[in-house]
């Protein structure tokens, strides 16, 4: 199977972005339209039924042997970080086309069915909704969510009406999980570890737990003249110790890890005492308690700095994301994939740092990850991600043979 061609699609599906500067495609914009379009038509020439869910997810669907058989699903998200890289997330919805296609021309139809699923919002750039595409397939749409605004002060719910959903019917693209076998995604590893051990490919064992957090600062606006230093309540000037403690506190070690990514000035002006800003809170640990403790330490600690500082601090302090295991038998699936595939002995496991619609997709039904070496020192989150044509026509090669061998009998239901 062809790596060279799954790149080349990578790099065109890039084209469609938000931005003429860099890659930026976020959820509902025009380009991200384009993209949904285009990678539509890619499912169709592979031989699958395609339709566009309530949501905005693109899902083909390549029939089993028996016409109810459940469905393997196979995910991950055409959705990006500003300026970011161009396989992440697209990379695992482009090997699930090329697998299907694959089939499609040797016209064999397995046990499963596949569908592949292309999630529209999973880095939840545009709009704060962090996996919303996901979670809107498990566990329902969260109507709460449409009145959220883009930079630009445009609702979630214009944005859907914009792009001919109605956010009237989101709850619609929840999937009923007893038509679903399982989950697989194959994502970039957006990490170092396997190109340090010059290995082409993994097997995820566990997702990280995650919290992210929007916060405000209210303090005083007024005048950068008059206004005598003692007497001011600036924003960002306690927004930046924030930050600051933050890092501090996540510099504790372990998997601990703490990100403020976002920070905005209400209407910034260079001779105006900041009022009112708005910062991010990316805080994640390998488990529950470290992730616990930290979330704990640090609004204690933002707290505190406020009420010297004289600013309100407010903001959404419990959504957190639990650790997610892969599930074992899948795990041993990929591995085994992996090991027929590459050779070299049994294959790496390792755990993500980063999050995925396969930990939304967990609480439904079994789920497994397969991980593709990231070149360029394993940057992600960055436009100098790259992955090789050899690694992606392995990873094709590896998910095919374990989409072969995958029997629905596995399930969790199985007792196994
Ligand atoms: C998804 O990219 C994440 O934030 O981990
Ligand atoms: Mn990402
Ligand atoms: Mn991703």
């Amino acid at each position: 199977m062809d790596g060279t061609e799954i790149i080349a699609q990578a790099q065109s599906l890039a084209v469609h972005s938000d931005s003429t500067e860099h890659y930026t495609r976020t959820y509902l914009t025009p380009a991200h339209q384009a993209a949904a379009r285009q990678i539509a038509g890619w499912m169709r020439d592979a031989g699958m039924a395609v339709r566009t869910d309530a949501v905005g997810n693109v899902i083909g669907r390549y029939d089993g042997a028996a016409a109810d058989a459940k469905a393997l699903l196979i995910g991950s998200h055409f959705d990006s970080v500003r300026n970011g890289g161009k396989y992440d997330g697209v990379l695992g919805i482009l090997l699930g086309i090329a697998c299907v296609a694959d089939l499609a021309r040797r016209g064999d139809r397995l046990a499963v069915a596949i569908e592949v699923v292309a999630f529209a919002d999973e880095e939840g750039t545009r709009f704060q909704t962090g996996m919303l595409s996901s979670r809107s397939l498990v566990s329902g749409f969260d109507p709460g969510l449409l009145d959220r605004r883009d930079l630009q002060g445009v609702t979630l719910a214009d944005a859907m009406r914009a792009a001919g959903l109605d956010p009237a019917r989101a709850a619609e693209a929840r999937i009923d999980p007893s038509k679903v076998a399982a989950y697989v995604e194959v994502h970039i590893e957006q990490g170092p570890v396997l190109l340090g051990e010059g290995r082409a490919l993994g097997v995820v064992t566990a997702i990280a737990a995650g919290a992210r957090h929007l916060m405000t600062v209210t303090g005083e606006k007024g005048h950068a003249g008059t206004v005598p230093m003692a007497m001011r309540h600036d924003a960002l000037a306690a927004a930046a110790e924030m930050v600051l403690a933050v890092e501090r506190r996540c510099s504790a070690g372990g998997t601990l890890v703490g990100t403020v990514g976002i920070l905005e000035v209400k209407d910034g002006t260079g001779n105006v005492i900041p009022g009112e800003v708005r910062f991010s809170v990316d805080i994640r640990a390998a488990d529950r308690e470290t992730l616990a403790a930290a979330q704990h330490d640090v609004f204690a600690e933002l707290d505190a700095i406020a009420a010297r500082r004289g600013v309100r601090l407010e903001g959404d302090r419990t959504h957190d994301v639990r650790p997610v295991p892969c599930t074992p038998w899948m795990q041993d699936l990929v591995a085994a994939a992996i090991e027929r595939t590459v050779g070299g002995g049994p294959a790496r496991r390792l755990p993500s740092g980063a999050g995925h619609d396969a930990m939304i997709l967990a609480e439904a039904t079994d789920v497994g990850m397969m991980f593709v070496r990231c070149g360029a020192g394993g940057v992600s989150h960055n436009p100098s991600e790259t992955v090789s044509a050899e690694d992606a026509g392995l990873a094709c090669r590896a998910l095919l043979e374990m989409i072969r061998s995958f029997t629905p009998l596995q399930r969790r239901d199985s007792g196994e």
